[in-house]
């Protein structure tokens, strides 16, 4: 028999939380004793006024954005191939001995970045014959200058993708200073260990790191502490030209990892993904160009999932792919959304863009859900933040578990301004202790609605928060004016316009 208490955790790990549940921590967690409830003066201590943009920012006068509130999205919008599978695409380009074919590349930032990276190193990249297609040619790849190259320092992560292929092409790389997301500390320890295993010597130096490998690449055996997205590709993009086999354990799995491997294999690579997170590779010679069609963004498509649901809309997404979002659809169809699937066989077969998924409100009270992030095949860390906008539309408590990044949690603040009563917790609510528990982030939060949203002055921290800011503001009663927008242009194409396609009023003051 469970106790009432272990019934009640039992439900929340099935993804339901009733209406009006104190959420305890469970027993088998002794350093987590606190009962969590909504703190009213805590939100209190979150007002609009509070939250007002200073004359600071008034650099970011020409980035911004008036979202009218109260608007229900509806209508179709169109997602491309996936940011986190095409930039690394690109990068492979560069281990070939000829040309490769990109296609369905989104416009946004993220692209213009690697593209220039990959310039700077001789590559010649143009656009191909049909819209979205991107030709790479890097038969003459050379040294870049470091100085150009740090004009993209903190712009990205992608650029320490390059090391394996730089040096399997020139024998040298230099990385500028990373950026990304200010979402967590972000170390690149991984991709360095990895690194030196295959053979390479990193110097650190003021202007970034140095890197070559005076007795060229080998193949090794490496274990990841965790199951990194980016030392996942790492490894694969360094082992396919080093000279023996290489054994990756604890390997990332991501959707977007298994098509790069397609396009690795597509190349002339050898690689074999076992159970258990092990991906073995068997070094080539020489690898040739290839011609790839990305998996769709399963981001953007769940960005739009959420903004329908948090608005009161209906949003068919063009081009989304159940099997990549099986866990984000769960978690939509626990809430209280709707979804229907169509394949691409019964929309545009064989077409880029066939099928989709529509997203819409059920159009009465959505449901509180527990949701933990975690890797593949687990909910993902990239749909937690529009998911809890929708959230803070659901009726009862809602938990969030973010144990993939330490400071993801920090944009609840901006939604707090907005009128959400959310709480954030150092302690992990959730079925799994992550490696964040005994440390001291704020990485759980309980949300309790539904709330009535009003607008606010809000600033975009990051890509995937600045998204769920524009839901937000969609969502509440008022005018927002929204600062930095255009840190959503890294990852979303034509984002304003979609809005307005989907008749969101916004306009640029
Ligand atoms: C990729 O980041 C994505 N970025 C992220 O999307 C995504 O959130 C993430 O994978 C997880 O799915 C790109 O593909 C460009 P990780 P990545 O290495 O590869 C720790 C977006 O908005 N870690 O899987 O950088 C790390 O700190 C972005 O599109 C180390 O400790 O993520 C984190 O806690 C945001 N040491 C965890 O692993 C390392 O050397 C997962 O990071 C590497 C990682």
């Amino acid at each position: 028999m469970c106790a009432p208490r272990d019934r009640r955790h039992a439900a929340m790990l099935r993804g339901r939380v009733d209406p009006g549940t104190i959420i305890e921590a469970p027993r088998r967690w002794p350093t987590v004793t606190a009962r969590y409830h909504i703190d009213a003066a805590d939100n209190a201590a979150h007002r609009p006024d509070q939250q007002r943009v200073s004359m600071r920012e008034v650099s970011l006068i020409n980035d911004v954005l008036v979202v009218h509130g109260d608007t229900p999205l509806r209508g179709e919008v169109r997602v491309r191939g996936a940011k986190n599978l095409v930039s690394k695409a690109m990068v492979a380009a560069l281990l070939g001995e000829a040309p490769s074919r990109l296609y369905d590349v989104p416009r946004i930032r993220d692209v213009e970045v690697v593209s220039d990276l990959l310039e700077l190193h001789g590559v010649r990249v143009s656009d191909g014959s049909e819209p979205g297609e991107l030709v790479l040619d890097p038969t003459n790849v050379e040294r870049a200058n470091a100085d150009e190259l740090n004009v993209h320092a903190g712009s990205s992560r992608i650029p320490i993708l390059l090391c394996g292929p730089l040096l399997h092409r020139l024998g040298h790389a230099f990385i500028p200073d990373l950026g990304g997301c200010h979402i967590g500390d972000r170390p690149i320890d991984f991709h360095l260990g990895a690194l030196r295993q295959f053979g390479a010597v990193v110097e650190k130096t003021a202007k970034g790191l140095d890197i070559t490998a005076p007795a060229g690449l080998h193949g090794t055996k490496f274990e990841l502490p965790y199951p990194s997205v980016g030392a996942t590709e790492q490894v694969l993009l360094t082992a396919v030209l080093a000279e023996g086999v290489t054994e990756l354990r604890s390997a990332a799995v991501e959707p977007e990892i298994i098509d790069l491997i397609c396009v690795l294999q597509k190349m002339g690579a050898i690689i074999t993904v076992h159970t258990d997170r092990v991906i073995e590779i068997e070094g080539v010679q020489s690898l040739g160009g290839y011609a790839h069609r990305p998996i769709p963004d399963r981001i953007e498509a769940a960005s739009w999932g959420a903004a329908a649901l948090a608005t009161g809309g209906d949003v068919f997404v063009r081009g989304a792919r159940q099997a990549d979002m099986m866990t984000f659809l769960n978690a939509f169809r626990s809430i209280g959304g709707r979804l229907e699937i169509e394949d691409p066989a019964a929309g545009l077969a064989g077409v880029a863009g066939g099928g989709g998924i529509r997203f819409w409100h059920p159009g009465d009270e959505l449901r509180a859900v527990a949701v933990e992030t975690d890797v593949h095949p687990g909910f993902m860390t990239d749909w937690q933040q529009p998911m809890v906008v929708a959230l803070t539309q659901a009726r009862g408590l809602s938990i969030v578990h973010e144990t993939v990044y330490e400071r993801r949690l920090g944009y609840t603040e901006s939604l707090r301004a907005m009128g959400a009563t959310i709480q954030t917790y150092r302690e992990c609510l959730g079925g799994t202790p992550c490696r964040f528990g005994r440390r001291n982030f704020r990485h759980s939060a309980v949300i309790a609605g539904p709330s009535k949203l009003h607008a606010a002055d809000l600033r975009i921290p990051d890509l995937r928060a600045g998204f769920s800011h524009l839901i937000a503001a969609l969502a509440a009663k008022g005018s927002s004016t929204v600062y930095g927008v255009s840190l959503i242009n890294r990852g979303y194409e034509d984002f304003e316009a979609k809005l307005v396609g989907l008749g969101a009023h916004v306009e640029r003051p």
